[in-house]
């Protein structure tokens, strides 16, 4: 298969996008391998701070663009001409600055999700050359942003990442009750996102599926459907380049399919982890009575009423190698995970690049 993926002005040799994974699981090493191998690298900004150099306990926001800089240029050492984006969630507090640091630091492209990004375009505006790529779930979503950034901005998104509830890491933009419900069409809503930028603006954005996809057979699957290509998150998580620690990867070897399900995250979102240990997640914070510690989210119940636990350092946690009180997020097809491999070792199955 030769089929490249273009987005806005940067075309990568194959059509793959690696997933953003929040609080330094995908960091500057990994996006960088997945550029060098001919993706396109995300670095997942949310809370990419934390376990840096930078972090001292106490300054979060101080940290977290400062540890972002040295990401993108860890990234763009492994991958000079690769192409490196990053990942921003539009729950987190700081957002906007997170896009403009991003830009600065010399990203290709931002894929943003976790809510509606409808301040992109105004944020990267000095920036022309920056692709915008929003992570929706429905063709609704992907209207209200194509819509507001048209009027507002004359500007359309570059692509679009259409990412299925039922079978991605992570936050999910899906209420709690309709995921798994059978509802969802993820390939339908690929190509009804196709169409609906085809019909109401005459033209073609690329549009890449995201969640489920494991091995070269979804891949193609996933092309056939219609996709131009795919988002993967949780297959570069056994990868030796991954920048989570050896015990995070060890708990994707172990994990058995019944241990992977949903929980509510006090993002108000739900999300998909390991479950085996999450009740001992949420009682690290009750044993230890901590308080929101960093004010990472614009929304979040446990900063407003201590409900439930502390994402971002729960994240954190795990993200170390405590994996008791950490919380892995984490894809449906995780328990597929047998081996620790290499992102090249990962190319050569999926483009089938060792005849
Ligand atoms: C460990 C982990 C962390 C994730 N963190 C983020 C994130 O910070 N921002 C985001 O938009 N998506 C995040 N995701 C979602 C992925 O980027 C991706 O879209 C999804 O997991 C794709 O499905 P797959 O894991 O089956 O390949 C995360 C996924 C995983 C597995």
């Amino acid at each position: 298969m030769t089929r490249s993926l273009t987005i806005g002005r940067h075309t990568a040799r194959f059509p793959l996008i690696q997933g953003g994974m929040g609080v330094r699981i995908s960091g500057g090493n990994l996006a960088g391998h997945v550029a060098r191998c001919g993706g396109i690298g995300l670095i997942a900004t949310a809370g990419i701070g934390l376990n840096s150099p930078h972090y001292d306990g106490r300054n979060f926001f101080t940290a977290d663009p400062l540890a972002l800089k040295d990401e993108i240029r860890k990234a763009y050492e492994i991958a000079p001409d690769g192409i490196i984006g990053t990942n921003c969630m539009v729950a987190v507090t700081n957002f906007d600055e997170m896009v403009r640091v991003s830009c600065e630091a010399g990203v290709k492209l931002i894929v943003a999700g976790a809510g509606l990004p409808m301040n992109l375009p105004e944020l990267t505006a000095d920036w022309p050359e920056v692709a915008l790529v929003p992570i929706v779930s429905s063709v609704k979503a992907a209207e209200l942003i194509a819509r507001k950034w048209h009027k507002g901005h004359g500007r359309l998104p570059d692509a679009i990442v259409v990412e299925d509830p039922d079978t991605a890491g992570g936050h999910l933009g899906e209420k709690l009750e309709k995921i798994g419900s059978g509802e969802y069409d993820h390939y339908g809503t690929v190509r009804g996102v196709k169409a609906y930028f085809r019909e109401s603006f005459g033209v073609e954005i690329p549009v890449i599926a995201a969640g489920g996809v494991w091995d070269r057979a979804d891949l193609l699957h996933a092309l056939k459907e219609g996709a131009d290509g795919v988002q993967m998150a949780s297959r570069f998580v056994c990868t030796k380049e991954c920048d989570a620690s050896d015990a995070y990867k060890q708990a994707y070897l172990d994990c058995g399919k019944e241990d992977i399900g949903l929980l509510m995250s006090p993002a108000g979102l739900p999300g998909r982890a390991i479950l085996r240990n999450v009740e001992q997640v949420r009682q690290r914070d009750v044993d230890f009575d901590v308080i929101c510690p960093s004010g990472c989210l614009k929304k979040c119940t446990y900063k407003a009423g201590q409900e439930r636990f502390c994402i971002v350092h729960a994240l954190d946690r795990a993200q170390r190698g405590d994996v008791d009180t950490g919380l892995i997020f984490c894809g449906t097809n995780a328990w597929k995970s047998d081996r620790i491999t290499t992102v090249q070792e990962v190319f050569d199955e999926l483009f089938d690049l060792k005849k």
